[in-house]
Parts: structure tokens; C-alpha cells; sequence
């Protein structure tokens, strides 16, 4: 594989590491500027409205809180979204067939299987490059891949997608990029922006990108999916405060919060919250700064946008790609969307 060789060569320049046989791990220097934990707490904790970035949920705890939400009978997203791919995989995989596959927020990448066992099917080989900021996820799903499937090669990235994506590593050949589980909507207007432009700016003709993204529905629905009846969204809403605890030496006691989710119907968009229960002090040592909160004040941890199709395809375009194929349930309940670089069609021999 040329590309691999090729970055062999300069180790330094891409920090790569090799794990095992198949296995590497590589470190995305951010190429815009990302605000470190301290930066953003003191930027949205200490007035109000406060807000932290949701990047943050996701240390080991949290991903592994995030796994067991896309078990729960209410979050009906994953269980959606792996269907679709389960049926499209194949002619994704024969249309594009890609080099390489690229995932952006990749957590456990338990659906992208689908796509491996497609090229299995139709005998194709690919190499995968998840992109996540947590690390141990990363590593733990690299491993359990490259034992199940003797021909894949995975190069983590460990990064924030947020910081741009021209430190990627160079591929030769074609990609496909993913970026699944609607985390698109956890972007607001002007990120989804932003972001589908890098992705447009690394992609080249014949290059797909494969977008998940949940629908506007029934805001009962909604509101289900992010308010389990087993409190595990709960859960990792607040282990939020043991990031913020651990990492900036805070004194947040989880029991003074409580979790909320909303589906704000104008703004088409869950708001998740982290709630005081009562008026409290919370020192942070290392923006030292305490925190005085009413009764009922809220933090925003997440926002999670509902799209329509029209939406969806209009921000794509805005970003100079265009629609391909549109793969979605009869209950039109979430979309996976196709795209290429606009005038490029993906279609390949
Ligand atoms: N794609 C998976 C996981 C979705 S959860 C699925 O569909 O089930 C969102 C994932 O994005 C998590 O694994 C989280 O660690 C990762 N993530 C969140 N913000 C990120 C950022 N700024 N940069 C890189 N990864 C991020
Ligand atoms: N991308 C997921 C979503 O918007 C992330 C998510 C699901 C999530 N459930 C959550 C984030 C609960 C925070 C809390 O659906």
C-alpha cells in the first residue's frame, strides 16, 4: 500500500505509531486554532448562557455511556441508521470502491462493519482511518477490527475534527468519507458549515462522503430518545462534571444536577441541559473562578439539529457537494445521504 509506505517514510511528520501488524495510531496536528478544556470552560461556564462543547462527554466513561444508549429501546437512531447500511453497503461499496474509508467520530464503529463486510462480499480491500477524540475507544475498536478481519488495515486518528482536516495523512486512491449517528447535528448551523467545507476542501472527484442525519418527527419520539427510562443519557450528561472535575479540578457534586432534554420545535433542535437543583458554589481550581448557580440554572451540554430532507441537501450544496443517493426508512425517520463533489459523479468502473 503506497500511501501506508509513503508515511512510513516521515514517522515524525504524521506521529505515527505501529500497534500491531494492521494496527497504527497517528496524532492529527490541528491545523486551525481549537480551544483547549480551560479555554472553553472559562469561555462558556462562567457567564451565562452557559454551554461547554459536547466533545468533552466523550473521555473512556462516556463513550462507553454512549455505546449503552444506542441499546436503549428509546434511541431508535443506531438501530435506524444500521439497517440502512446493512442495504446499502453493497452498492456503496461497488459504486465507490474506495481505497480508503475515513470516519469522522467513529466511537466503536459498529456499524461501519457493514461497509467491511461489503467489501468482503464483493472481494475489495480497503484501509480504515477512524477519526475520534477518545483515544482508549479508538485503540480498543482498531484491535477488535484487525482480528476480525484478516485483510483490513486500520490507522486510528486521534483528534478533534473541529480543528480542521488538512493534518489528515495522505491517501492515495479513492475515499470515502463517513460521518454517521446524526453527530452532524450536533454541530450548530455555522460548524456544519464549516466542517462540510473541509470535507469538500480533502475530497477529489470520484470521492463519497456518506452522511447520517436524523429527521424532524414526532417531538414525543424525540423527547423519548434522549430521556431513557433507564437514565443512562442521564448518566452521561453527568459525567460530563467528572471530566470537568478531573481535568480542571473542579469540586461539580453530580447529585445537585439533573439531567434535561428538550425538542426545541422552532430551532428543530434537542437542547440538553445539565440543571442546578439548588443555588450552589462549585470551585474550579484551574480557572480559578468559583461558580455561583441559582436553583433551576442550566448549563447547555448539547444540541442535537433534526433536518429535513431539503435541509440536508441544502447544506450539502452550500458546501459544493451534491446529493447522490438518498437512503431512508418508510417512516422517513432518519436519512444516510450519498454525496460527491458537485459535477464529479462518483460512479467509477
Ligand atoms: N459514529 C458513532 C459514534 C457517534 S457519537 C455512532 O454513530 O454511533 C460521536 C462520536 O464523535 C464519539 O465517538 C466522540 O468521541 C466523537 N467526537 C465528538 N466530538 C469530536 C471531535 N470534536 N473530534 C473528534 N471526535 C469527536
Ligand atoms: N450524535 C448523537 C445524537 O445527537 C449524540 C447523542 C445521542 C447524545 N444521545 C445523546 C449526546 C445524549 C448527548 C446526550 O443523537
Amino acid at each position: 500500500m503506497l500511501a501506508y509506505a509513503a508515511h512510513l517514510a516521515n514517522p515524525v511528520m504524521y506521529m505515527e505509531e505501529i500497534v500491531v501488524p494492521r494496527l497504527t495510531r497517528h496524532r492529527v496536528p490541528a491545523a486551525l486554532p481549537v480551544a483547549d478544556i480551560v479555554e472553553d470552560a472559562s469561555k462558556g461556564l462562567i457567564k451565562s448562557p452557559r454551554s461547554m462543547p459536547p466533545k468533552y462527554f466523550y473521555d473512556e466513561r462516556g463513550s462507553q455511556l454512549f455505546d449503552a444508549i444506542c441499546e436503549t429501546r428509546e434511541y431508535y437512531p443506531t438501530r435506524t441508521e444500521e439497517a440502512l447500511l446493512r442495504s446499502c453497503a453493497h452498492d456503496v461499496i461497488t459504486q465507490l470502491r474506495p481505497d480508503h474509508i475515513v470516519e469522522f467520530g467513529s466511537g466503536t464503529a459498529r456499524k461501519t462493519r457493514h461497509l467491511f463486510d461489503a467489501c468482503d462480499r464483493a472481494g475489495e480491500t480497503a484501509a480504515y482511518w477512524p477519526f475520534d477524540v477518545c483515544e482508549e475507544m479508538l485503540h480498543d475498536s482498531g484491535q477488535k477490527l484487525v482480528q476480525e478481519y484478516d485483510w483490513l488495515q486500520v490507522n486510528t486518528l486521534v483528534g478533534d475534527y473541529l480543528g480542521g482536516l488538512t493534518g489528515l495523512p495522505p491517501r492515495e486512491g479513492r475515499c470515502l468519507y463517513l460521518f454517521l449517528g446524526g453527530t452532524i447535528g450536533n454541530f450548530t448551523e455555522d460548524e456544519a458549515a464549516t466542517f462540510l467545507d473541509e470535507v469538500r476542501a480533502i475530497m477529489r472527484p470520484g470521492d463519497g462522503l456518506l452522511l447520517g442525519a436524523d429527521r424532524v418527527k414526532d417531538s414525543e419520539v424525540l423527547h423519548a430518545a434522549y430521556n431513557d427510562d433507564s437514565g443512562i443519557t442521564a448518566q452521561f450528561n453527568l459525567n460530563l462534571l467528572h471530566v470537568l472535575n478531573r481535568e480542571l479540578d473542579a469540586d461539580f457534586c453530580d447529585s445537585n444536577f439533573e439531567h434535561r432534554a428538550l425538542f426545541n420545535t422552532e430551532a428543530s433542535r434537542i437542547e440538553m441541559y445539565l440543571v442546578s437543583r439548588r443555588r450552589q458554589s462549585v470551585r474550579i481550581k484551574a480557572l480559578e473562578h468559583t461558580l455561583e448557580l441559582e436553583a433551576g440554572e442550566k448549563i447547555l451540554t448539547e444540541i442535537s439539529r433534526k433536518f429535513t430532507p431539503a435541509n440536508l441537501e441544502s447544506l450539502l450544496n452550500d458546501a459544493g457537494l451534491a446529493v447522490q443517493r438518498h437512503f431512508e426508512p418508510d417512516n422517513g425517520w432518519f436519512s444516510l445521504v450519498l454525496a460527491e463533489v458537485e459535477g464529479a459523479p462518483v460512479t467509477q468502473s
